[in-house]
């Protein structure tokens, strides 16, 4: 089935200050779409818009899936309707194992009608699948019994959401820098991890600085984000053009998008990471 994520004239505010300025983007199931853009130009505030995250309020614009608008929704009631997003910093949850954590949320997810309290996914069930998909990732089954990113290397508690995302199976999944903060080993393991679990299978939003989680994941589209906008949208050879050659260019064709997002940044408090 093919599934349609529709982003117009999105507008985004936190506390009041102004962050996404217009954006507008269209995603189909089975495209991957890479999202670059310098430091502050709003990218994880567009992931977390579509995500829901509470703090960030639409005042213009909206967001469709599949025709339906959810740009009111709450965000679990997003992630039941198949939105994935891996976070840039994820939270340790010291107490709750992987294996567990998964469960309930693979489980909230497939059966978006279950009350609190009622049936989890059958534990054979479940771990079965687990199993297969951590074979399928090559990851290690004691990984399933370590705490949810409780003392998780980098490169883990990347290894970590792209195993959940493999057990959600999402229809559209954001990617925010997945990469940042990685040695190479670690990026390409999380890259052909991420092609493994099949790229055509969802719609992929890959945030990213660097090409080579792009090498093994090709995007379709390449958006450039500047001052809370896309200025630019190009095929593949935008991405590795960028990441050759920097912002530059871009800066001096959007100046006004340069200008706000050097108005975005120009706080003497250092930038709020999510
Ligand atoms: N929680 C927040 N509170 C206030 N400002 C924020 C918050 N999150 C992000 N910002 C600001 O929004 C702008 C865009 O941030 P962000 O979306 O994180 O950019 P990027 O991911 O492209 O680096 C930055 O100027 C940043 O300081
Ligand atoms: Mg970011």
């Amino acid at each position: 089935m093919s599934h349609i994520l529709k982003i117009e004239n999105l507008h985004v505010a936190i506390e009041g200050k102004v962050i996404l300025r217009g954006v507008n983007l269209e995603m189909h199931h089975g495209q991957t779409h890479a999202l670059m853009g310098p430091n502050g130009s709003g990218k994880s505030t567009l992931g977390l818009a579509i995500m829901g995250h509470p703090s960030y309020t639409v005042t213009e614009g909206s967001i469709t899936l599949d025709g339906q608008d959810i740009t009111e929704m709450e965000a679990d009631e997003r992630s039941r309707m198949g939105l994935f997003m891996a976070f840039q910093r994820p939270v340790a949850v010291p107490g709750v194992k992987m294996a567990d954590f998964l469960r309930h949320a693979a489980t909230n997810v497939r059966r978006p009608d279950r009350k609190e309290g009622e049936e989890l996914i059958p534990m054979r069930e479940f771990r079965k699948e687990l199993k297969s998909k951590m074979e399928q990732l090559k990851m290690d089954s004691e990984f399933a019994r370590r705490y949810v990113n409780d003392g998780f290397s980098g490169g883990e508690m990347k290894r970590a959401e792209i195993l959940t995302m493999a057990m959600l199976s999402p229809k559209f999944a954001v990617l925010d820098e997945t990469d940042s903060g990685l040695d190479a080993d670690a990026v390409r393991l999380a890259s052909t991890s991420i092609a493994e679990i099949g790229r055509e299978k969802m719609g992929l939003l890959i945030i990213t600085h660097h090409d080579k989680l792009l090498e093994h994941n090709p995007p379709d589209y390449t958006h450039v984000m500047l001052g809370g906008r896309i200025v630019e949208t190009g095929g593949i050879e935008l991405a590795r053009e960028l990441h050759d050659h920097g912002y530059d260019r871009i800066r001096k064709a959007y100046p006004e998008a340069d200008a706000a997002n050097q108005e975005l940044n120009s706080k003497e408090e250092p930038a709020m990471i999510v």
